[in-house]
This record gives structure tokens, sequence and C-alpha cells, in this order.
């Protein structure tokens, strides 16, 4: 193995069609218009030495070390910012380049600490290479003048730091700030000899408004920036291509390891997700994989109440059979059920759907994608006909006005943020739906045209309004709805959008809006040129979460919005598989690629390959399971990879259905809330300890590799192959691509994958078939899915849960940058500087009402229960509104959400509480109780091996 090492071209790739011919040191070369010499030298394998070029970001022409001679032409131009031209001639190499080069490295080396056998950057150091590549021997001005030695070194990022002392004031660092990640939190600060990096306002990063990407880090060529794991293990060895675990971006990463060690994940180059580019869960926050918490062995115990005991695989699998068994026998076939993840990898979750129909013999299988995008599926099949977003990441670099509705990428999805940032920096119009003003609203460079902070739970009447004026006005793309769609469909749905109910001026009071707002959104998205929307759950997580996603793709349809790059509908997933998870049939009505469990061709399909008889009738969604436990018909759940504690709505009805089961098996990697139920815990495998792949919210399949042995020594998909052997059913499978390889024989939109194919095209978006070999990136080209477009009448119905006075205010929910979902593993890395505790915003106005001051303890109370939380005063969030995020356990945010879901697929409405603030001392009885019993709960008897004393 060796450390694959991405070429760097030095500057970006031009992206005209034109071409261009030239020779460069006598080959000849043929580039296309606008690249510059030092880009095409290196398709003809000269490269030109340079330090302050790199194809991240655009040329600077700054450290006048590219310099290369032009014939006909005087002087000796800089290749990074001279473009090719016809004909042109180039000599890269000459004795007076030579010497002019030597010089320049010259000067850098005399202002540099010449400790290069001991800097952490040795071996891996552009300008120890430079130096070396322009033949630099000496330094005729000696060390002894002004230079920046002693410049004061920042620590304070916890993942990196900063060596003014080591800095050749090159600007990578800021120019991958500003155009990479579009933070512009780095400047130059000075001029000439003086010039400094600086972060913020000549702050410590940590200070500063940096967001802890990493651009910085990777475009820097010297030990200036540098990451604190490679000066404390050491330059890697060795890499292994990755997809990262985080969210639905789905990152590709190089893990850079020194023996069994990882060194650093660097965002892949190649990844066509990212393209060399990460954020700050991806790139810093996986030490939690070898965190002290992990449980490594498996454990059962009698009752909860019992302390944990560890137990050989043999006894904890042969626990799980022979209880589930029991059950069976007592309560009957469908007292047991599964929860699949969307943290685990396809093959994982395939292999859990398949055990509880082929094995368990029901179809109590569901997925935690019902509490946050099974709206989207569902919307999206009827209008549409395919379950998943209809783009690429990278068409909305040609969208001219960006719709984003209940979504906040910057924080929870940051390297599409950054991408779509780039696109707002370079025109693109922006409308915002959101009850609270995101960083997009407006932030360095971005600001958008109509912010639309809509009251909680008003989505489907504000889409209404939306399209009641493309209707009204004229707007509608008649061309293409003709030629497209169902024409009854859109007659039905064009005569109820135009009614007077749905206009701005209805909707705008109780949407909370101003109705000239929504007239000029709504005008801009139908005439502004390509219109792209992107949303997350803020629009899913709604009692019509289901008719908000109709309301979305009856948008895009009426002004002819789908079917080419620039435009379409376009679900930001929250976790980083939860794509996959729908796709390999983790619903309980559907088997993988979305085919209703009830079809007999298709049961008949799966009956064949799996040697079993399929019941066809859905089975227990999530909520219904632990009604069903409550009412005593089900006994026993086998939990992959996921905390429905935490995770799922209304906290306590989740927890007494736990209570209630007899046989809760529980895998995952720490100890979480839902263990607390538990009876069997199965130790479970990081994303570095496995093969597989994950799916991301363009549909792309993309290749999960084994970094290092599996610590609990089982990857999750061999543990449940051996629950299906202990229960008596041959499940075997030598490897993931043998799981993969049966999901393409039974899956029509999967035929074409394979490992092998993977391996070679790097990643694959679906659909993958006879008909599109190499994947899908746009959906709906030509033709919809499902033939002709159909237009859905989305009636809008307030939600129930209603504020009044008791409960004055609606609460809505997030996500914070630096952390991840209930926080299971961000919290255990050293990303908790940046959010130590969850925190509740609240208006001004509304906190000073109820005496609350910025930093109090408050009590949040709704009809359903209780929390305490730390208030934070902004105007972020308009009157009457207050927002939490939900990653901390001791914050028990969803006690207070209620049991209210979509009227479609049963998604809860988290996103709309009817809550009350008021001043508190600290944390409730509740969850001080809570907390008791979970302490308790986690107790582990370890018996230590007997000493040769003994
Ligand atoms: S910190 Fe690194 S990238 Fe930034 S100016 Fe200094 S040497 Fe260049
Ligand atoms: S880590 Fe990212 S946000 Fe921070 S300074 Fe570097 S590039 Fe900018
Ligand atoms: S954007 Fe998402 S997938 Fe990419 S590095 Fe960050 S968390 Fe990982
Ligand atoms: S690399 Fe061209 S001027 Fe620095």
């Amino acid at each position: 193995m060796s450390l694959i090492k991405e070429t760097d071209y030095g500057t970006p790739a031009a992206k005209s069609d034109k071409k261009v011919t030239l020779t460069i040191d006598g080959f000849t070369v043929t580039v296309p218009e606008g690249t510059s010499i030092m880009r095409a030298a290196m398709n003809v394998g000269t490269e030109v030495p340079r330090l302050c070029a790199t194809d991240s970001v655009a040329a600077f022409g700054s450290c006048r070390l590219c310099l290369v001679e032009i014939a006909g032409r005087a002087g000796t131009p800089a290749s990074c910012t001279t473009p090719v031209a016809e004909g042109m001639a180039v000599t890269t190499q000459s004795p007076r380049l030579k010497d002019l080069r030597r010089n320049v490295m010259e000067l850098y080396i005399s202002d540099h600490p010449l400790d290069c056998l001991t800097c952490s950057a040795n071996g891996n150091c552009e300008l120890q290479d430079m130096a070396g590549a322009v033949g630099l021997r000496e330094v005729r001005y000696g060390y002894e003048g002004d230079n920046h030695f002693k410049a004061e070194k920042d620590t304070s990022n916890p993942y990196f730091t900063f060596d003014p002392a080591k800095c050749i004031v090159c600007s990578r660092c800021v120019r991958a700030c500003e155009e990479v990640q579009g933070t512009f939190a780095l400047t130059v600060d000075g001029r000439g000899f003086q010039s400094t990096i600086e972060a913020g306002m000549a702050e410590s990063f940590l200070e500063s408004e940096c967001v802890s990407c990493g651009a910085c880090v990777q475009a820097c060529p010297t030990a200036t920036l540098m990451e604190k794991s490679v000066i404390d293990i050491g330059q890697p060895e060795h890499s292994v291509v990755t997809t990262c675990a985080y969210c639905g971006v789905g990152c590709s990463f190089k893990a850079e390891m020194r023996g069994d060690e990882l060194v650093r994940m660097v965002p892949y180059k190649d990844g066509k997700a990212n393209h060399g580019h990460s954020c700050v869960k991806g790139r810093f926050a996986w030490a939690y994989a070898t965190h002290r918490d992990r449980i490594l062995k498996p454990m059962v115990r009698e009752k909860i109440t019992d302390p944990w005991r560890e137990v050989s695989w043999e006894e904890a699998l042969g626990r799980v059979a022979s209880e589930f068994k029991r059950i069976q026998a007592k309560y009957g076939r469908g007292s047991i059920g599964g929860i699949t993840s969307s943290r685990c990898t396809n093959e994982e979750t395939y292999l859990v759907q398949k055990l509880v129909r082929a094995v368990f013999g029901n179809n109590n299988v569901d997925t935690c994608a019902r509490v946050c995008h099974s709206p989207t599926g569902y919307g999206l099949s009827k209008t549409f006909g395919t379950s998943a977003g209809t783009q690429d990441f990278d068409s909305v670099e040609e969208a001219d006005v960006i719709m984003v509705i209940g979504a906040n990428p910057t924080d929870a999805h940051p390297v599409f943020g950054s991408q779509m940032k780039k696109r707002l920096r370079a025109g693109a119009k922006l409308i915002v739906i959101d009850p609270r003003r995101t960083d997009l609203v407006r932030s360095v460079h971005i600001e958008a045209n109509h912010h639309l902070p809509i009251r909680p739970g008003t989505n489907v009447a504000v889409l209404n309004a939306l399209a009641h004026v493309i209707v009204t006005e004229g707007l509608v793309n008649r061309a293409f709805v003709g030629e497209r769609c169902d024409k009854a469909a859109f007659a039905d749905w064009a005569s109820f959008i135009a009614l007077p109910e749905n206009s701005p001026e209805t909707v705008a009071p109780l949407a909370g809006l101003d109705a000239k707002e929504i007239r000029a959104a709504a005008r801009l998205y139908a005439t502004g040129g390509n219109g792209a929307i992107y949303y997350g759950l803020g629009v899913t997580e709604h009692s019509q979460g289901t008719t908000a996603v109709m309301g979305m793709a009856n948008l895009a349809m009426a002004t002819g919005n789908i079917g080419r790059r620039g435009v379409g509908v376009n679900p930001l997933r929250g976790q980083n598989n939860v794509q996959g998870s729908c796709d390999m049939g983790s619903f309980p009505h559907e088997l993988s690629g979305y085919r209703h469990i009830s079809d007999d061709a298709t049961r008949a399909l799966f009956e064949a390959a799996w040697g079993v008889t399929l019941e066809p009738e859905p089975g227990l969604r999530i909520p219904n399971m632990f009604d069903a436990a409550l009412d005593g018909s089900f006994r026993g759940l086998y939990v992959q990879g996921e905390d429905i504690v935490q995770s799922d709505p209304d906290t306590k009805h989740v927890t007494a259905g736990l209570a209630a089961m007899e046989c809760i098996v529980v895998q995952d990697l720490f100890l979480n809330e839902t263990a607390n139920f538990a009876h069997v815990f199965l130790p479970g495998s990081t994303f570095l300890e496995k093969n597989g792949t994950f799916i991301n919210a363009e549909r792309r399949i993309g290749m999960v590799r084994k970094v290092m042995q599996p610590k609990n020594g089982y990857e999750d998909w061999e543990v449940t192959i051996a629950i299906a052997k202990a229960m008596g059913f041959d499940m075997s499978y030598a490897h993931p691509s043998e799981i993969m390889d049966e999901i393409a024989r039974l899956t029509p939109t999967f035929s074409g994958v394979s490992f092998k194919r993977l391996e070679e095209l790097g990643s694959i978006q679906w659909p993958c078939n006879d008909k599109a070999p190499e994947g899908t990136p746009i959906m709906h080209i030509g033709t919809f899915v499902r033939g002709k477009g159909n237009f859905i009448v989305t009636e809008y119905v307030p939600t129930d849960e209603k504020v009044g006075p008791r409960f004055p205010l609606l609460l809505t929910t997030g996500r914070i940058l630096s952390q991840y979902n209930v926080g299971a593993q961000t919290r255990r890395t050293d990303n908790v500087v940046w959010h130590e505790e969850d925190r509740l915003e609240i208006h001004p106005h509304d906190a000073e009402e109820r005496g609350v001051r910025d930093g109090d303890w408050v009590r949040l109370a709704s009809r359903s229960g209780e929390t305490t939380v730390r208030a934070r005063i902004t105007e972020r969030v308009a009157l009457g509104v207050v927002y939490t995020t939900f990653h901390h356990p001791n914050t028990q945010a969803n006690v207070v959400t209620t049991d209210y879901a979509d009227w479609a697929t049963s998604c809860p409405e988290y996103k709309v509480t009817a809550v009350q603030i008021s001043p508190s001392n600290g944390p409730t009885a509740w969850q001080e109780s809570y907390r008791d019993m979970a302490e308790k709960s986690r107790r582990i008897d370890i018996k230590l091996p007997a000493t040769a004393a003994e």
C-alpha cells in the first residue's frame, strides 16, 4: 500500500469547449481555451516550479517562481496567470529562468526556519521540494537579517496549528477560505516584509469566524497550517479512499494512515460529491472511532435494571436467537421486528430488512428515515415517479435562481453549502423560506433576494401562494406542461391553486409574511432562468410534510424547472445513508427499489431468491411498534445503529414502549440512550472498519473501504448474518460485494451496480442499468419516470398543534455545523469546543416579556412534556418562534415534541410544537430521574481476568 498522491495541476481546469494548440518545450499540446500555461505544461508531463499556485484556487501570481519564456514576447511571464494562446511556443527551462527561480527561492529560504529534519511537514513540504527543484544549494544573504522566526504559534484550534514563522505569505490559505469554503475568515495584513496572515480581526483561529473546514490547511504548501494529528503521529505512509459517514453530502476522503493508526482524513479531489473539499466533521471529527466509551464486547442482562455482563459473541447471539424465538412462540410471528440504520452501509441495511422479512417472517422493519425524509420518498414518487432527488450537486452551478426551503446547508450540508455559495457569489439569485435567519440569508458576499421568515407549520400555504402567483399571473410554462405533464391533473390543480384562499394576500397573515414578498419571490422563481429548489427537514417533518413535497414538485413542473441541469427538486438528506436505507427496502411496505410488498411479482422474485414465503401485508412502522408494545402484542426489537430514544418524537411514549418489551437488542458503537432499555448489547463497527457502500443525497453510490480492522472483531453485516444463522436461517456472504450483487439481481434500478463497476467509475448515481450503464446524474430528462408529470392538489390543512394562552410560542429544531444528529459521535470529539450544550434561541422581545436573560436556564414546556435548556437571545428567530438543536442527550428536546405526524408517512412533526418558556433554576425532575436511571443502566459488571497470584 502507498500514499495516494493526487496530481496538482497548479490552476483550476478551464471550462471552454474551444481548443487551443501550442508547444511547450517543443511538445505539442491541445487544451481548452483559458487554460493556464502551467496547467497545459502538466499535460505534457512538465511540472513548472510553483509555490503560490494550486489547482483548487484561482491563480494569483505572487511568488514569481513559475516564470517561463514565450517566443516573441518580452520578459518572463508567470505561467500560472498566463493563459495559453494558439500557436504559442513556451520554454519552461533555460539558464535565465533557472537563475531567476533560484533567486526567488533564496529569498524565501533566508526567512524560513531551517528545522526541516524536525519539522512535521518534512518529506511533504512544497517549499522543501521547490528548493530541490530549482537546485538551491546555498543562501547568499545568510539568516541574520530581519525575519519572522519568533512569530507566535496559534494552537487555539483543536485540530490544526498556525505557525507564522513558517509562512511564506503565498495566500493559498486566504484564497481557499474565500473560493472553496466561502467563509472569508482570513486576510493578508500589512505589506511587503510586514505581510502576515490573520484570522478574523487579528484574533486566534478559534475566536475568529473560521469554521474549521480545513481547506486552508490542505492548501498550505508549508508546515504553517498543519494538522495536530500529523504533528503528534508523523507523516502518513499509506491511504485508503472511503466515504464520510456523517451527512448526506457523501464526501470522499483519503484516510491517511501510519500502520493501523489514522493520521488524517484528506478530502479526495476526485470525489464527485465534494471535489476535494470537506467540513469540520468529516475532516477532523473522527476520534470517536477510538474513544474509550466504545463498547467492544457483547453484553447481556436479565432485566434493564441489572448491570451489564460481558459475554462471548456465541452467548450473546444465542441469547438473541432464543429470546426472539421464545417471544414469537408465545406472542406470534409478528411480535418482533427490526430497525435499520441510515448510518450503516447499504449492504448492512439490506441484510437487516432481509433478516426481518425472511427470518422473523414478518414485515416489521422500519428505518430512522421514517422520522426525516419519508415524505420525500412518497411525495416525489407520486408526482415524478421516483423517490429521490432529481439532480447531482454540480447542477447547482447552472442554477440562476436557488430556492432553499426549510434547510440550512451551511450548517447541515456544509460542503454543498459552500458549492451553493460559490454559485451565489457568481450571480445566482436566492430565495430562502425559513422561520430562522440562517447564514445563507446574509453572510459575507451573500444576501438573499427574498427571505420569507415563515411561521412554522405554514409551508404548504406558502408553496400554494407561490403557485397561485405563477398560475394567476400567466407565468406557467405552458409548453412544458402541455408536453410533459398530465393535462387533466394540471387543470384540476390550476383551478384549485387559483382560488382566492391560496392568494398571497390570504396566506401572508397566517404565515407571518408580507404578501408582496411572496409575489416577488414567485415571479423570480418562475422567470429568473433555471430555478432549483433545495429543501430539508424543515419541509418534511410536518403533519403535511408529504403535501409540501408535492407542492414543490408542482411548482417545478408548472415552471418547467425539471429535467435538465440547473433546476430540479432536491432533498438535502440528513444522514450519510438515509437515501440508501430507503432504497434498500427498509420501510415496512416496500422491498428494495420501492416496490410494494403486496405486489405478487416482486414478492415472488424475492421468495425465489431467499427460499422463503413473504408476508404480503406491510408491517409495523416505528411509532406503531411502540403502540403495539404498550398493548402487549409487540415484544422484541433489534435496533442497528439508531438511538430512537433520543431521535424519535415524544420520548415518554418511546421509552414506555421500550420498557414494555421483553427483549431489546441494540447494536451500536456506544451505550446510547436506547441501550438503557436493552437486554442484549452487540458492539458495532465504525465506517473505518468496514467495506460497503453509502448513497448520498444525489443518489450517488460511494464506496466505503475498510481502513482498519474492526475493533469489536466483526463488521456489522457479519453480525446480522450471525443472528440469522443463530435463528436457523442459512445466510451466507463472504464479502459485502456479494450482498450488492444480490441487491443488483433483485432491484431494477441497481441492476448495473457492482463493486467492480464502482471501482472503475469511482461512484455511480442510480438508476444504473442497461439503459444507463454509467448511472443517471439528472432524472426525468425528456420524460418523467412515471410517464406524465402528475400535479397533485395540495390543500393546506393547519396542524392540530396550535398556540394558545398556555403555549403561545412555536418551537422548531435544527442542527449546528460542529455537531451531528444526536451527537453520539461528535460529542466524543474535540468538536465540543464549539457546542458544549444545546441552547434555546429566543427573540429579545419574547425573552424580555418572560424575564429571561441571555444564558439563563429556562423551562421549555409543551403539552407533551417539559425540559430545561439555556437561553440564547437572538433576532435570528422571529417573534413568537423559538429554536433549539438536539445534539445533547441531557437536553431531551424530544420530550416536548408531540406525536402529531405526516398524514402519509407518519414522519413526526418535529418542526412545530407549541411551547411556553419560563425562567428556571436548572434541569427538571423528569430530566434528573431519567439521568439517574440512565446512569444505573449503564453499569457494566466487568469480571477482571484472574491474575497469576490468584
Ligand atoms: S499559511 Fe500557508 S498557505 Fe497561508 S500564506 Fe502562509 S504558507 Fe501560504
Ligand atoms: S479552516 Fe476553513 S474556514 Fe477556517 S480559515 Fe481555514 S479555510 Fe477558512
Ligand atoms: S459535508 Fe457532510 S459528508 Fe462532507 S465532510 Fe462534512 S459531514 Fe462529511
Ligand atoms: S506559482 Fe505562479 S506566481 Fe506563484
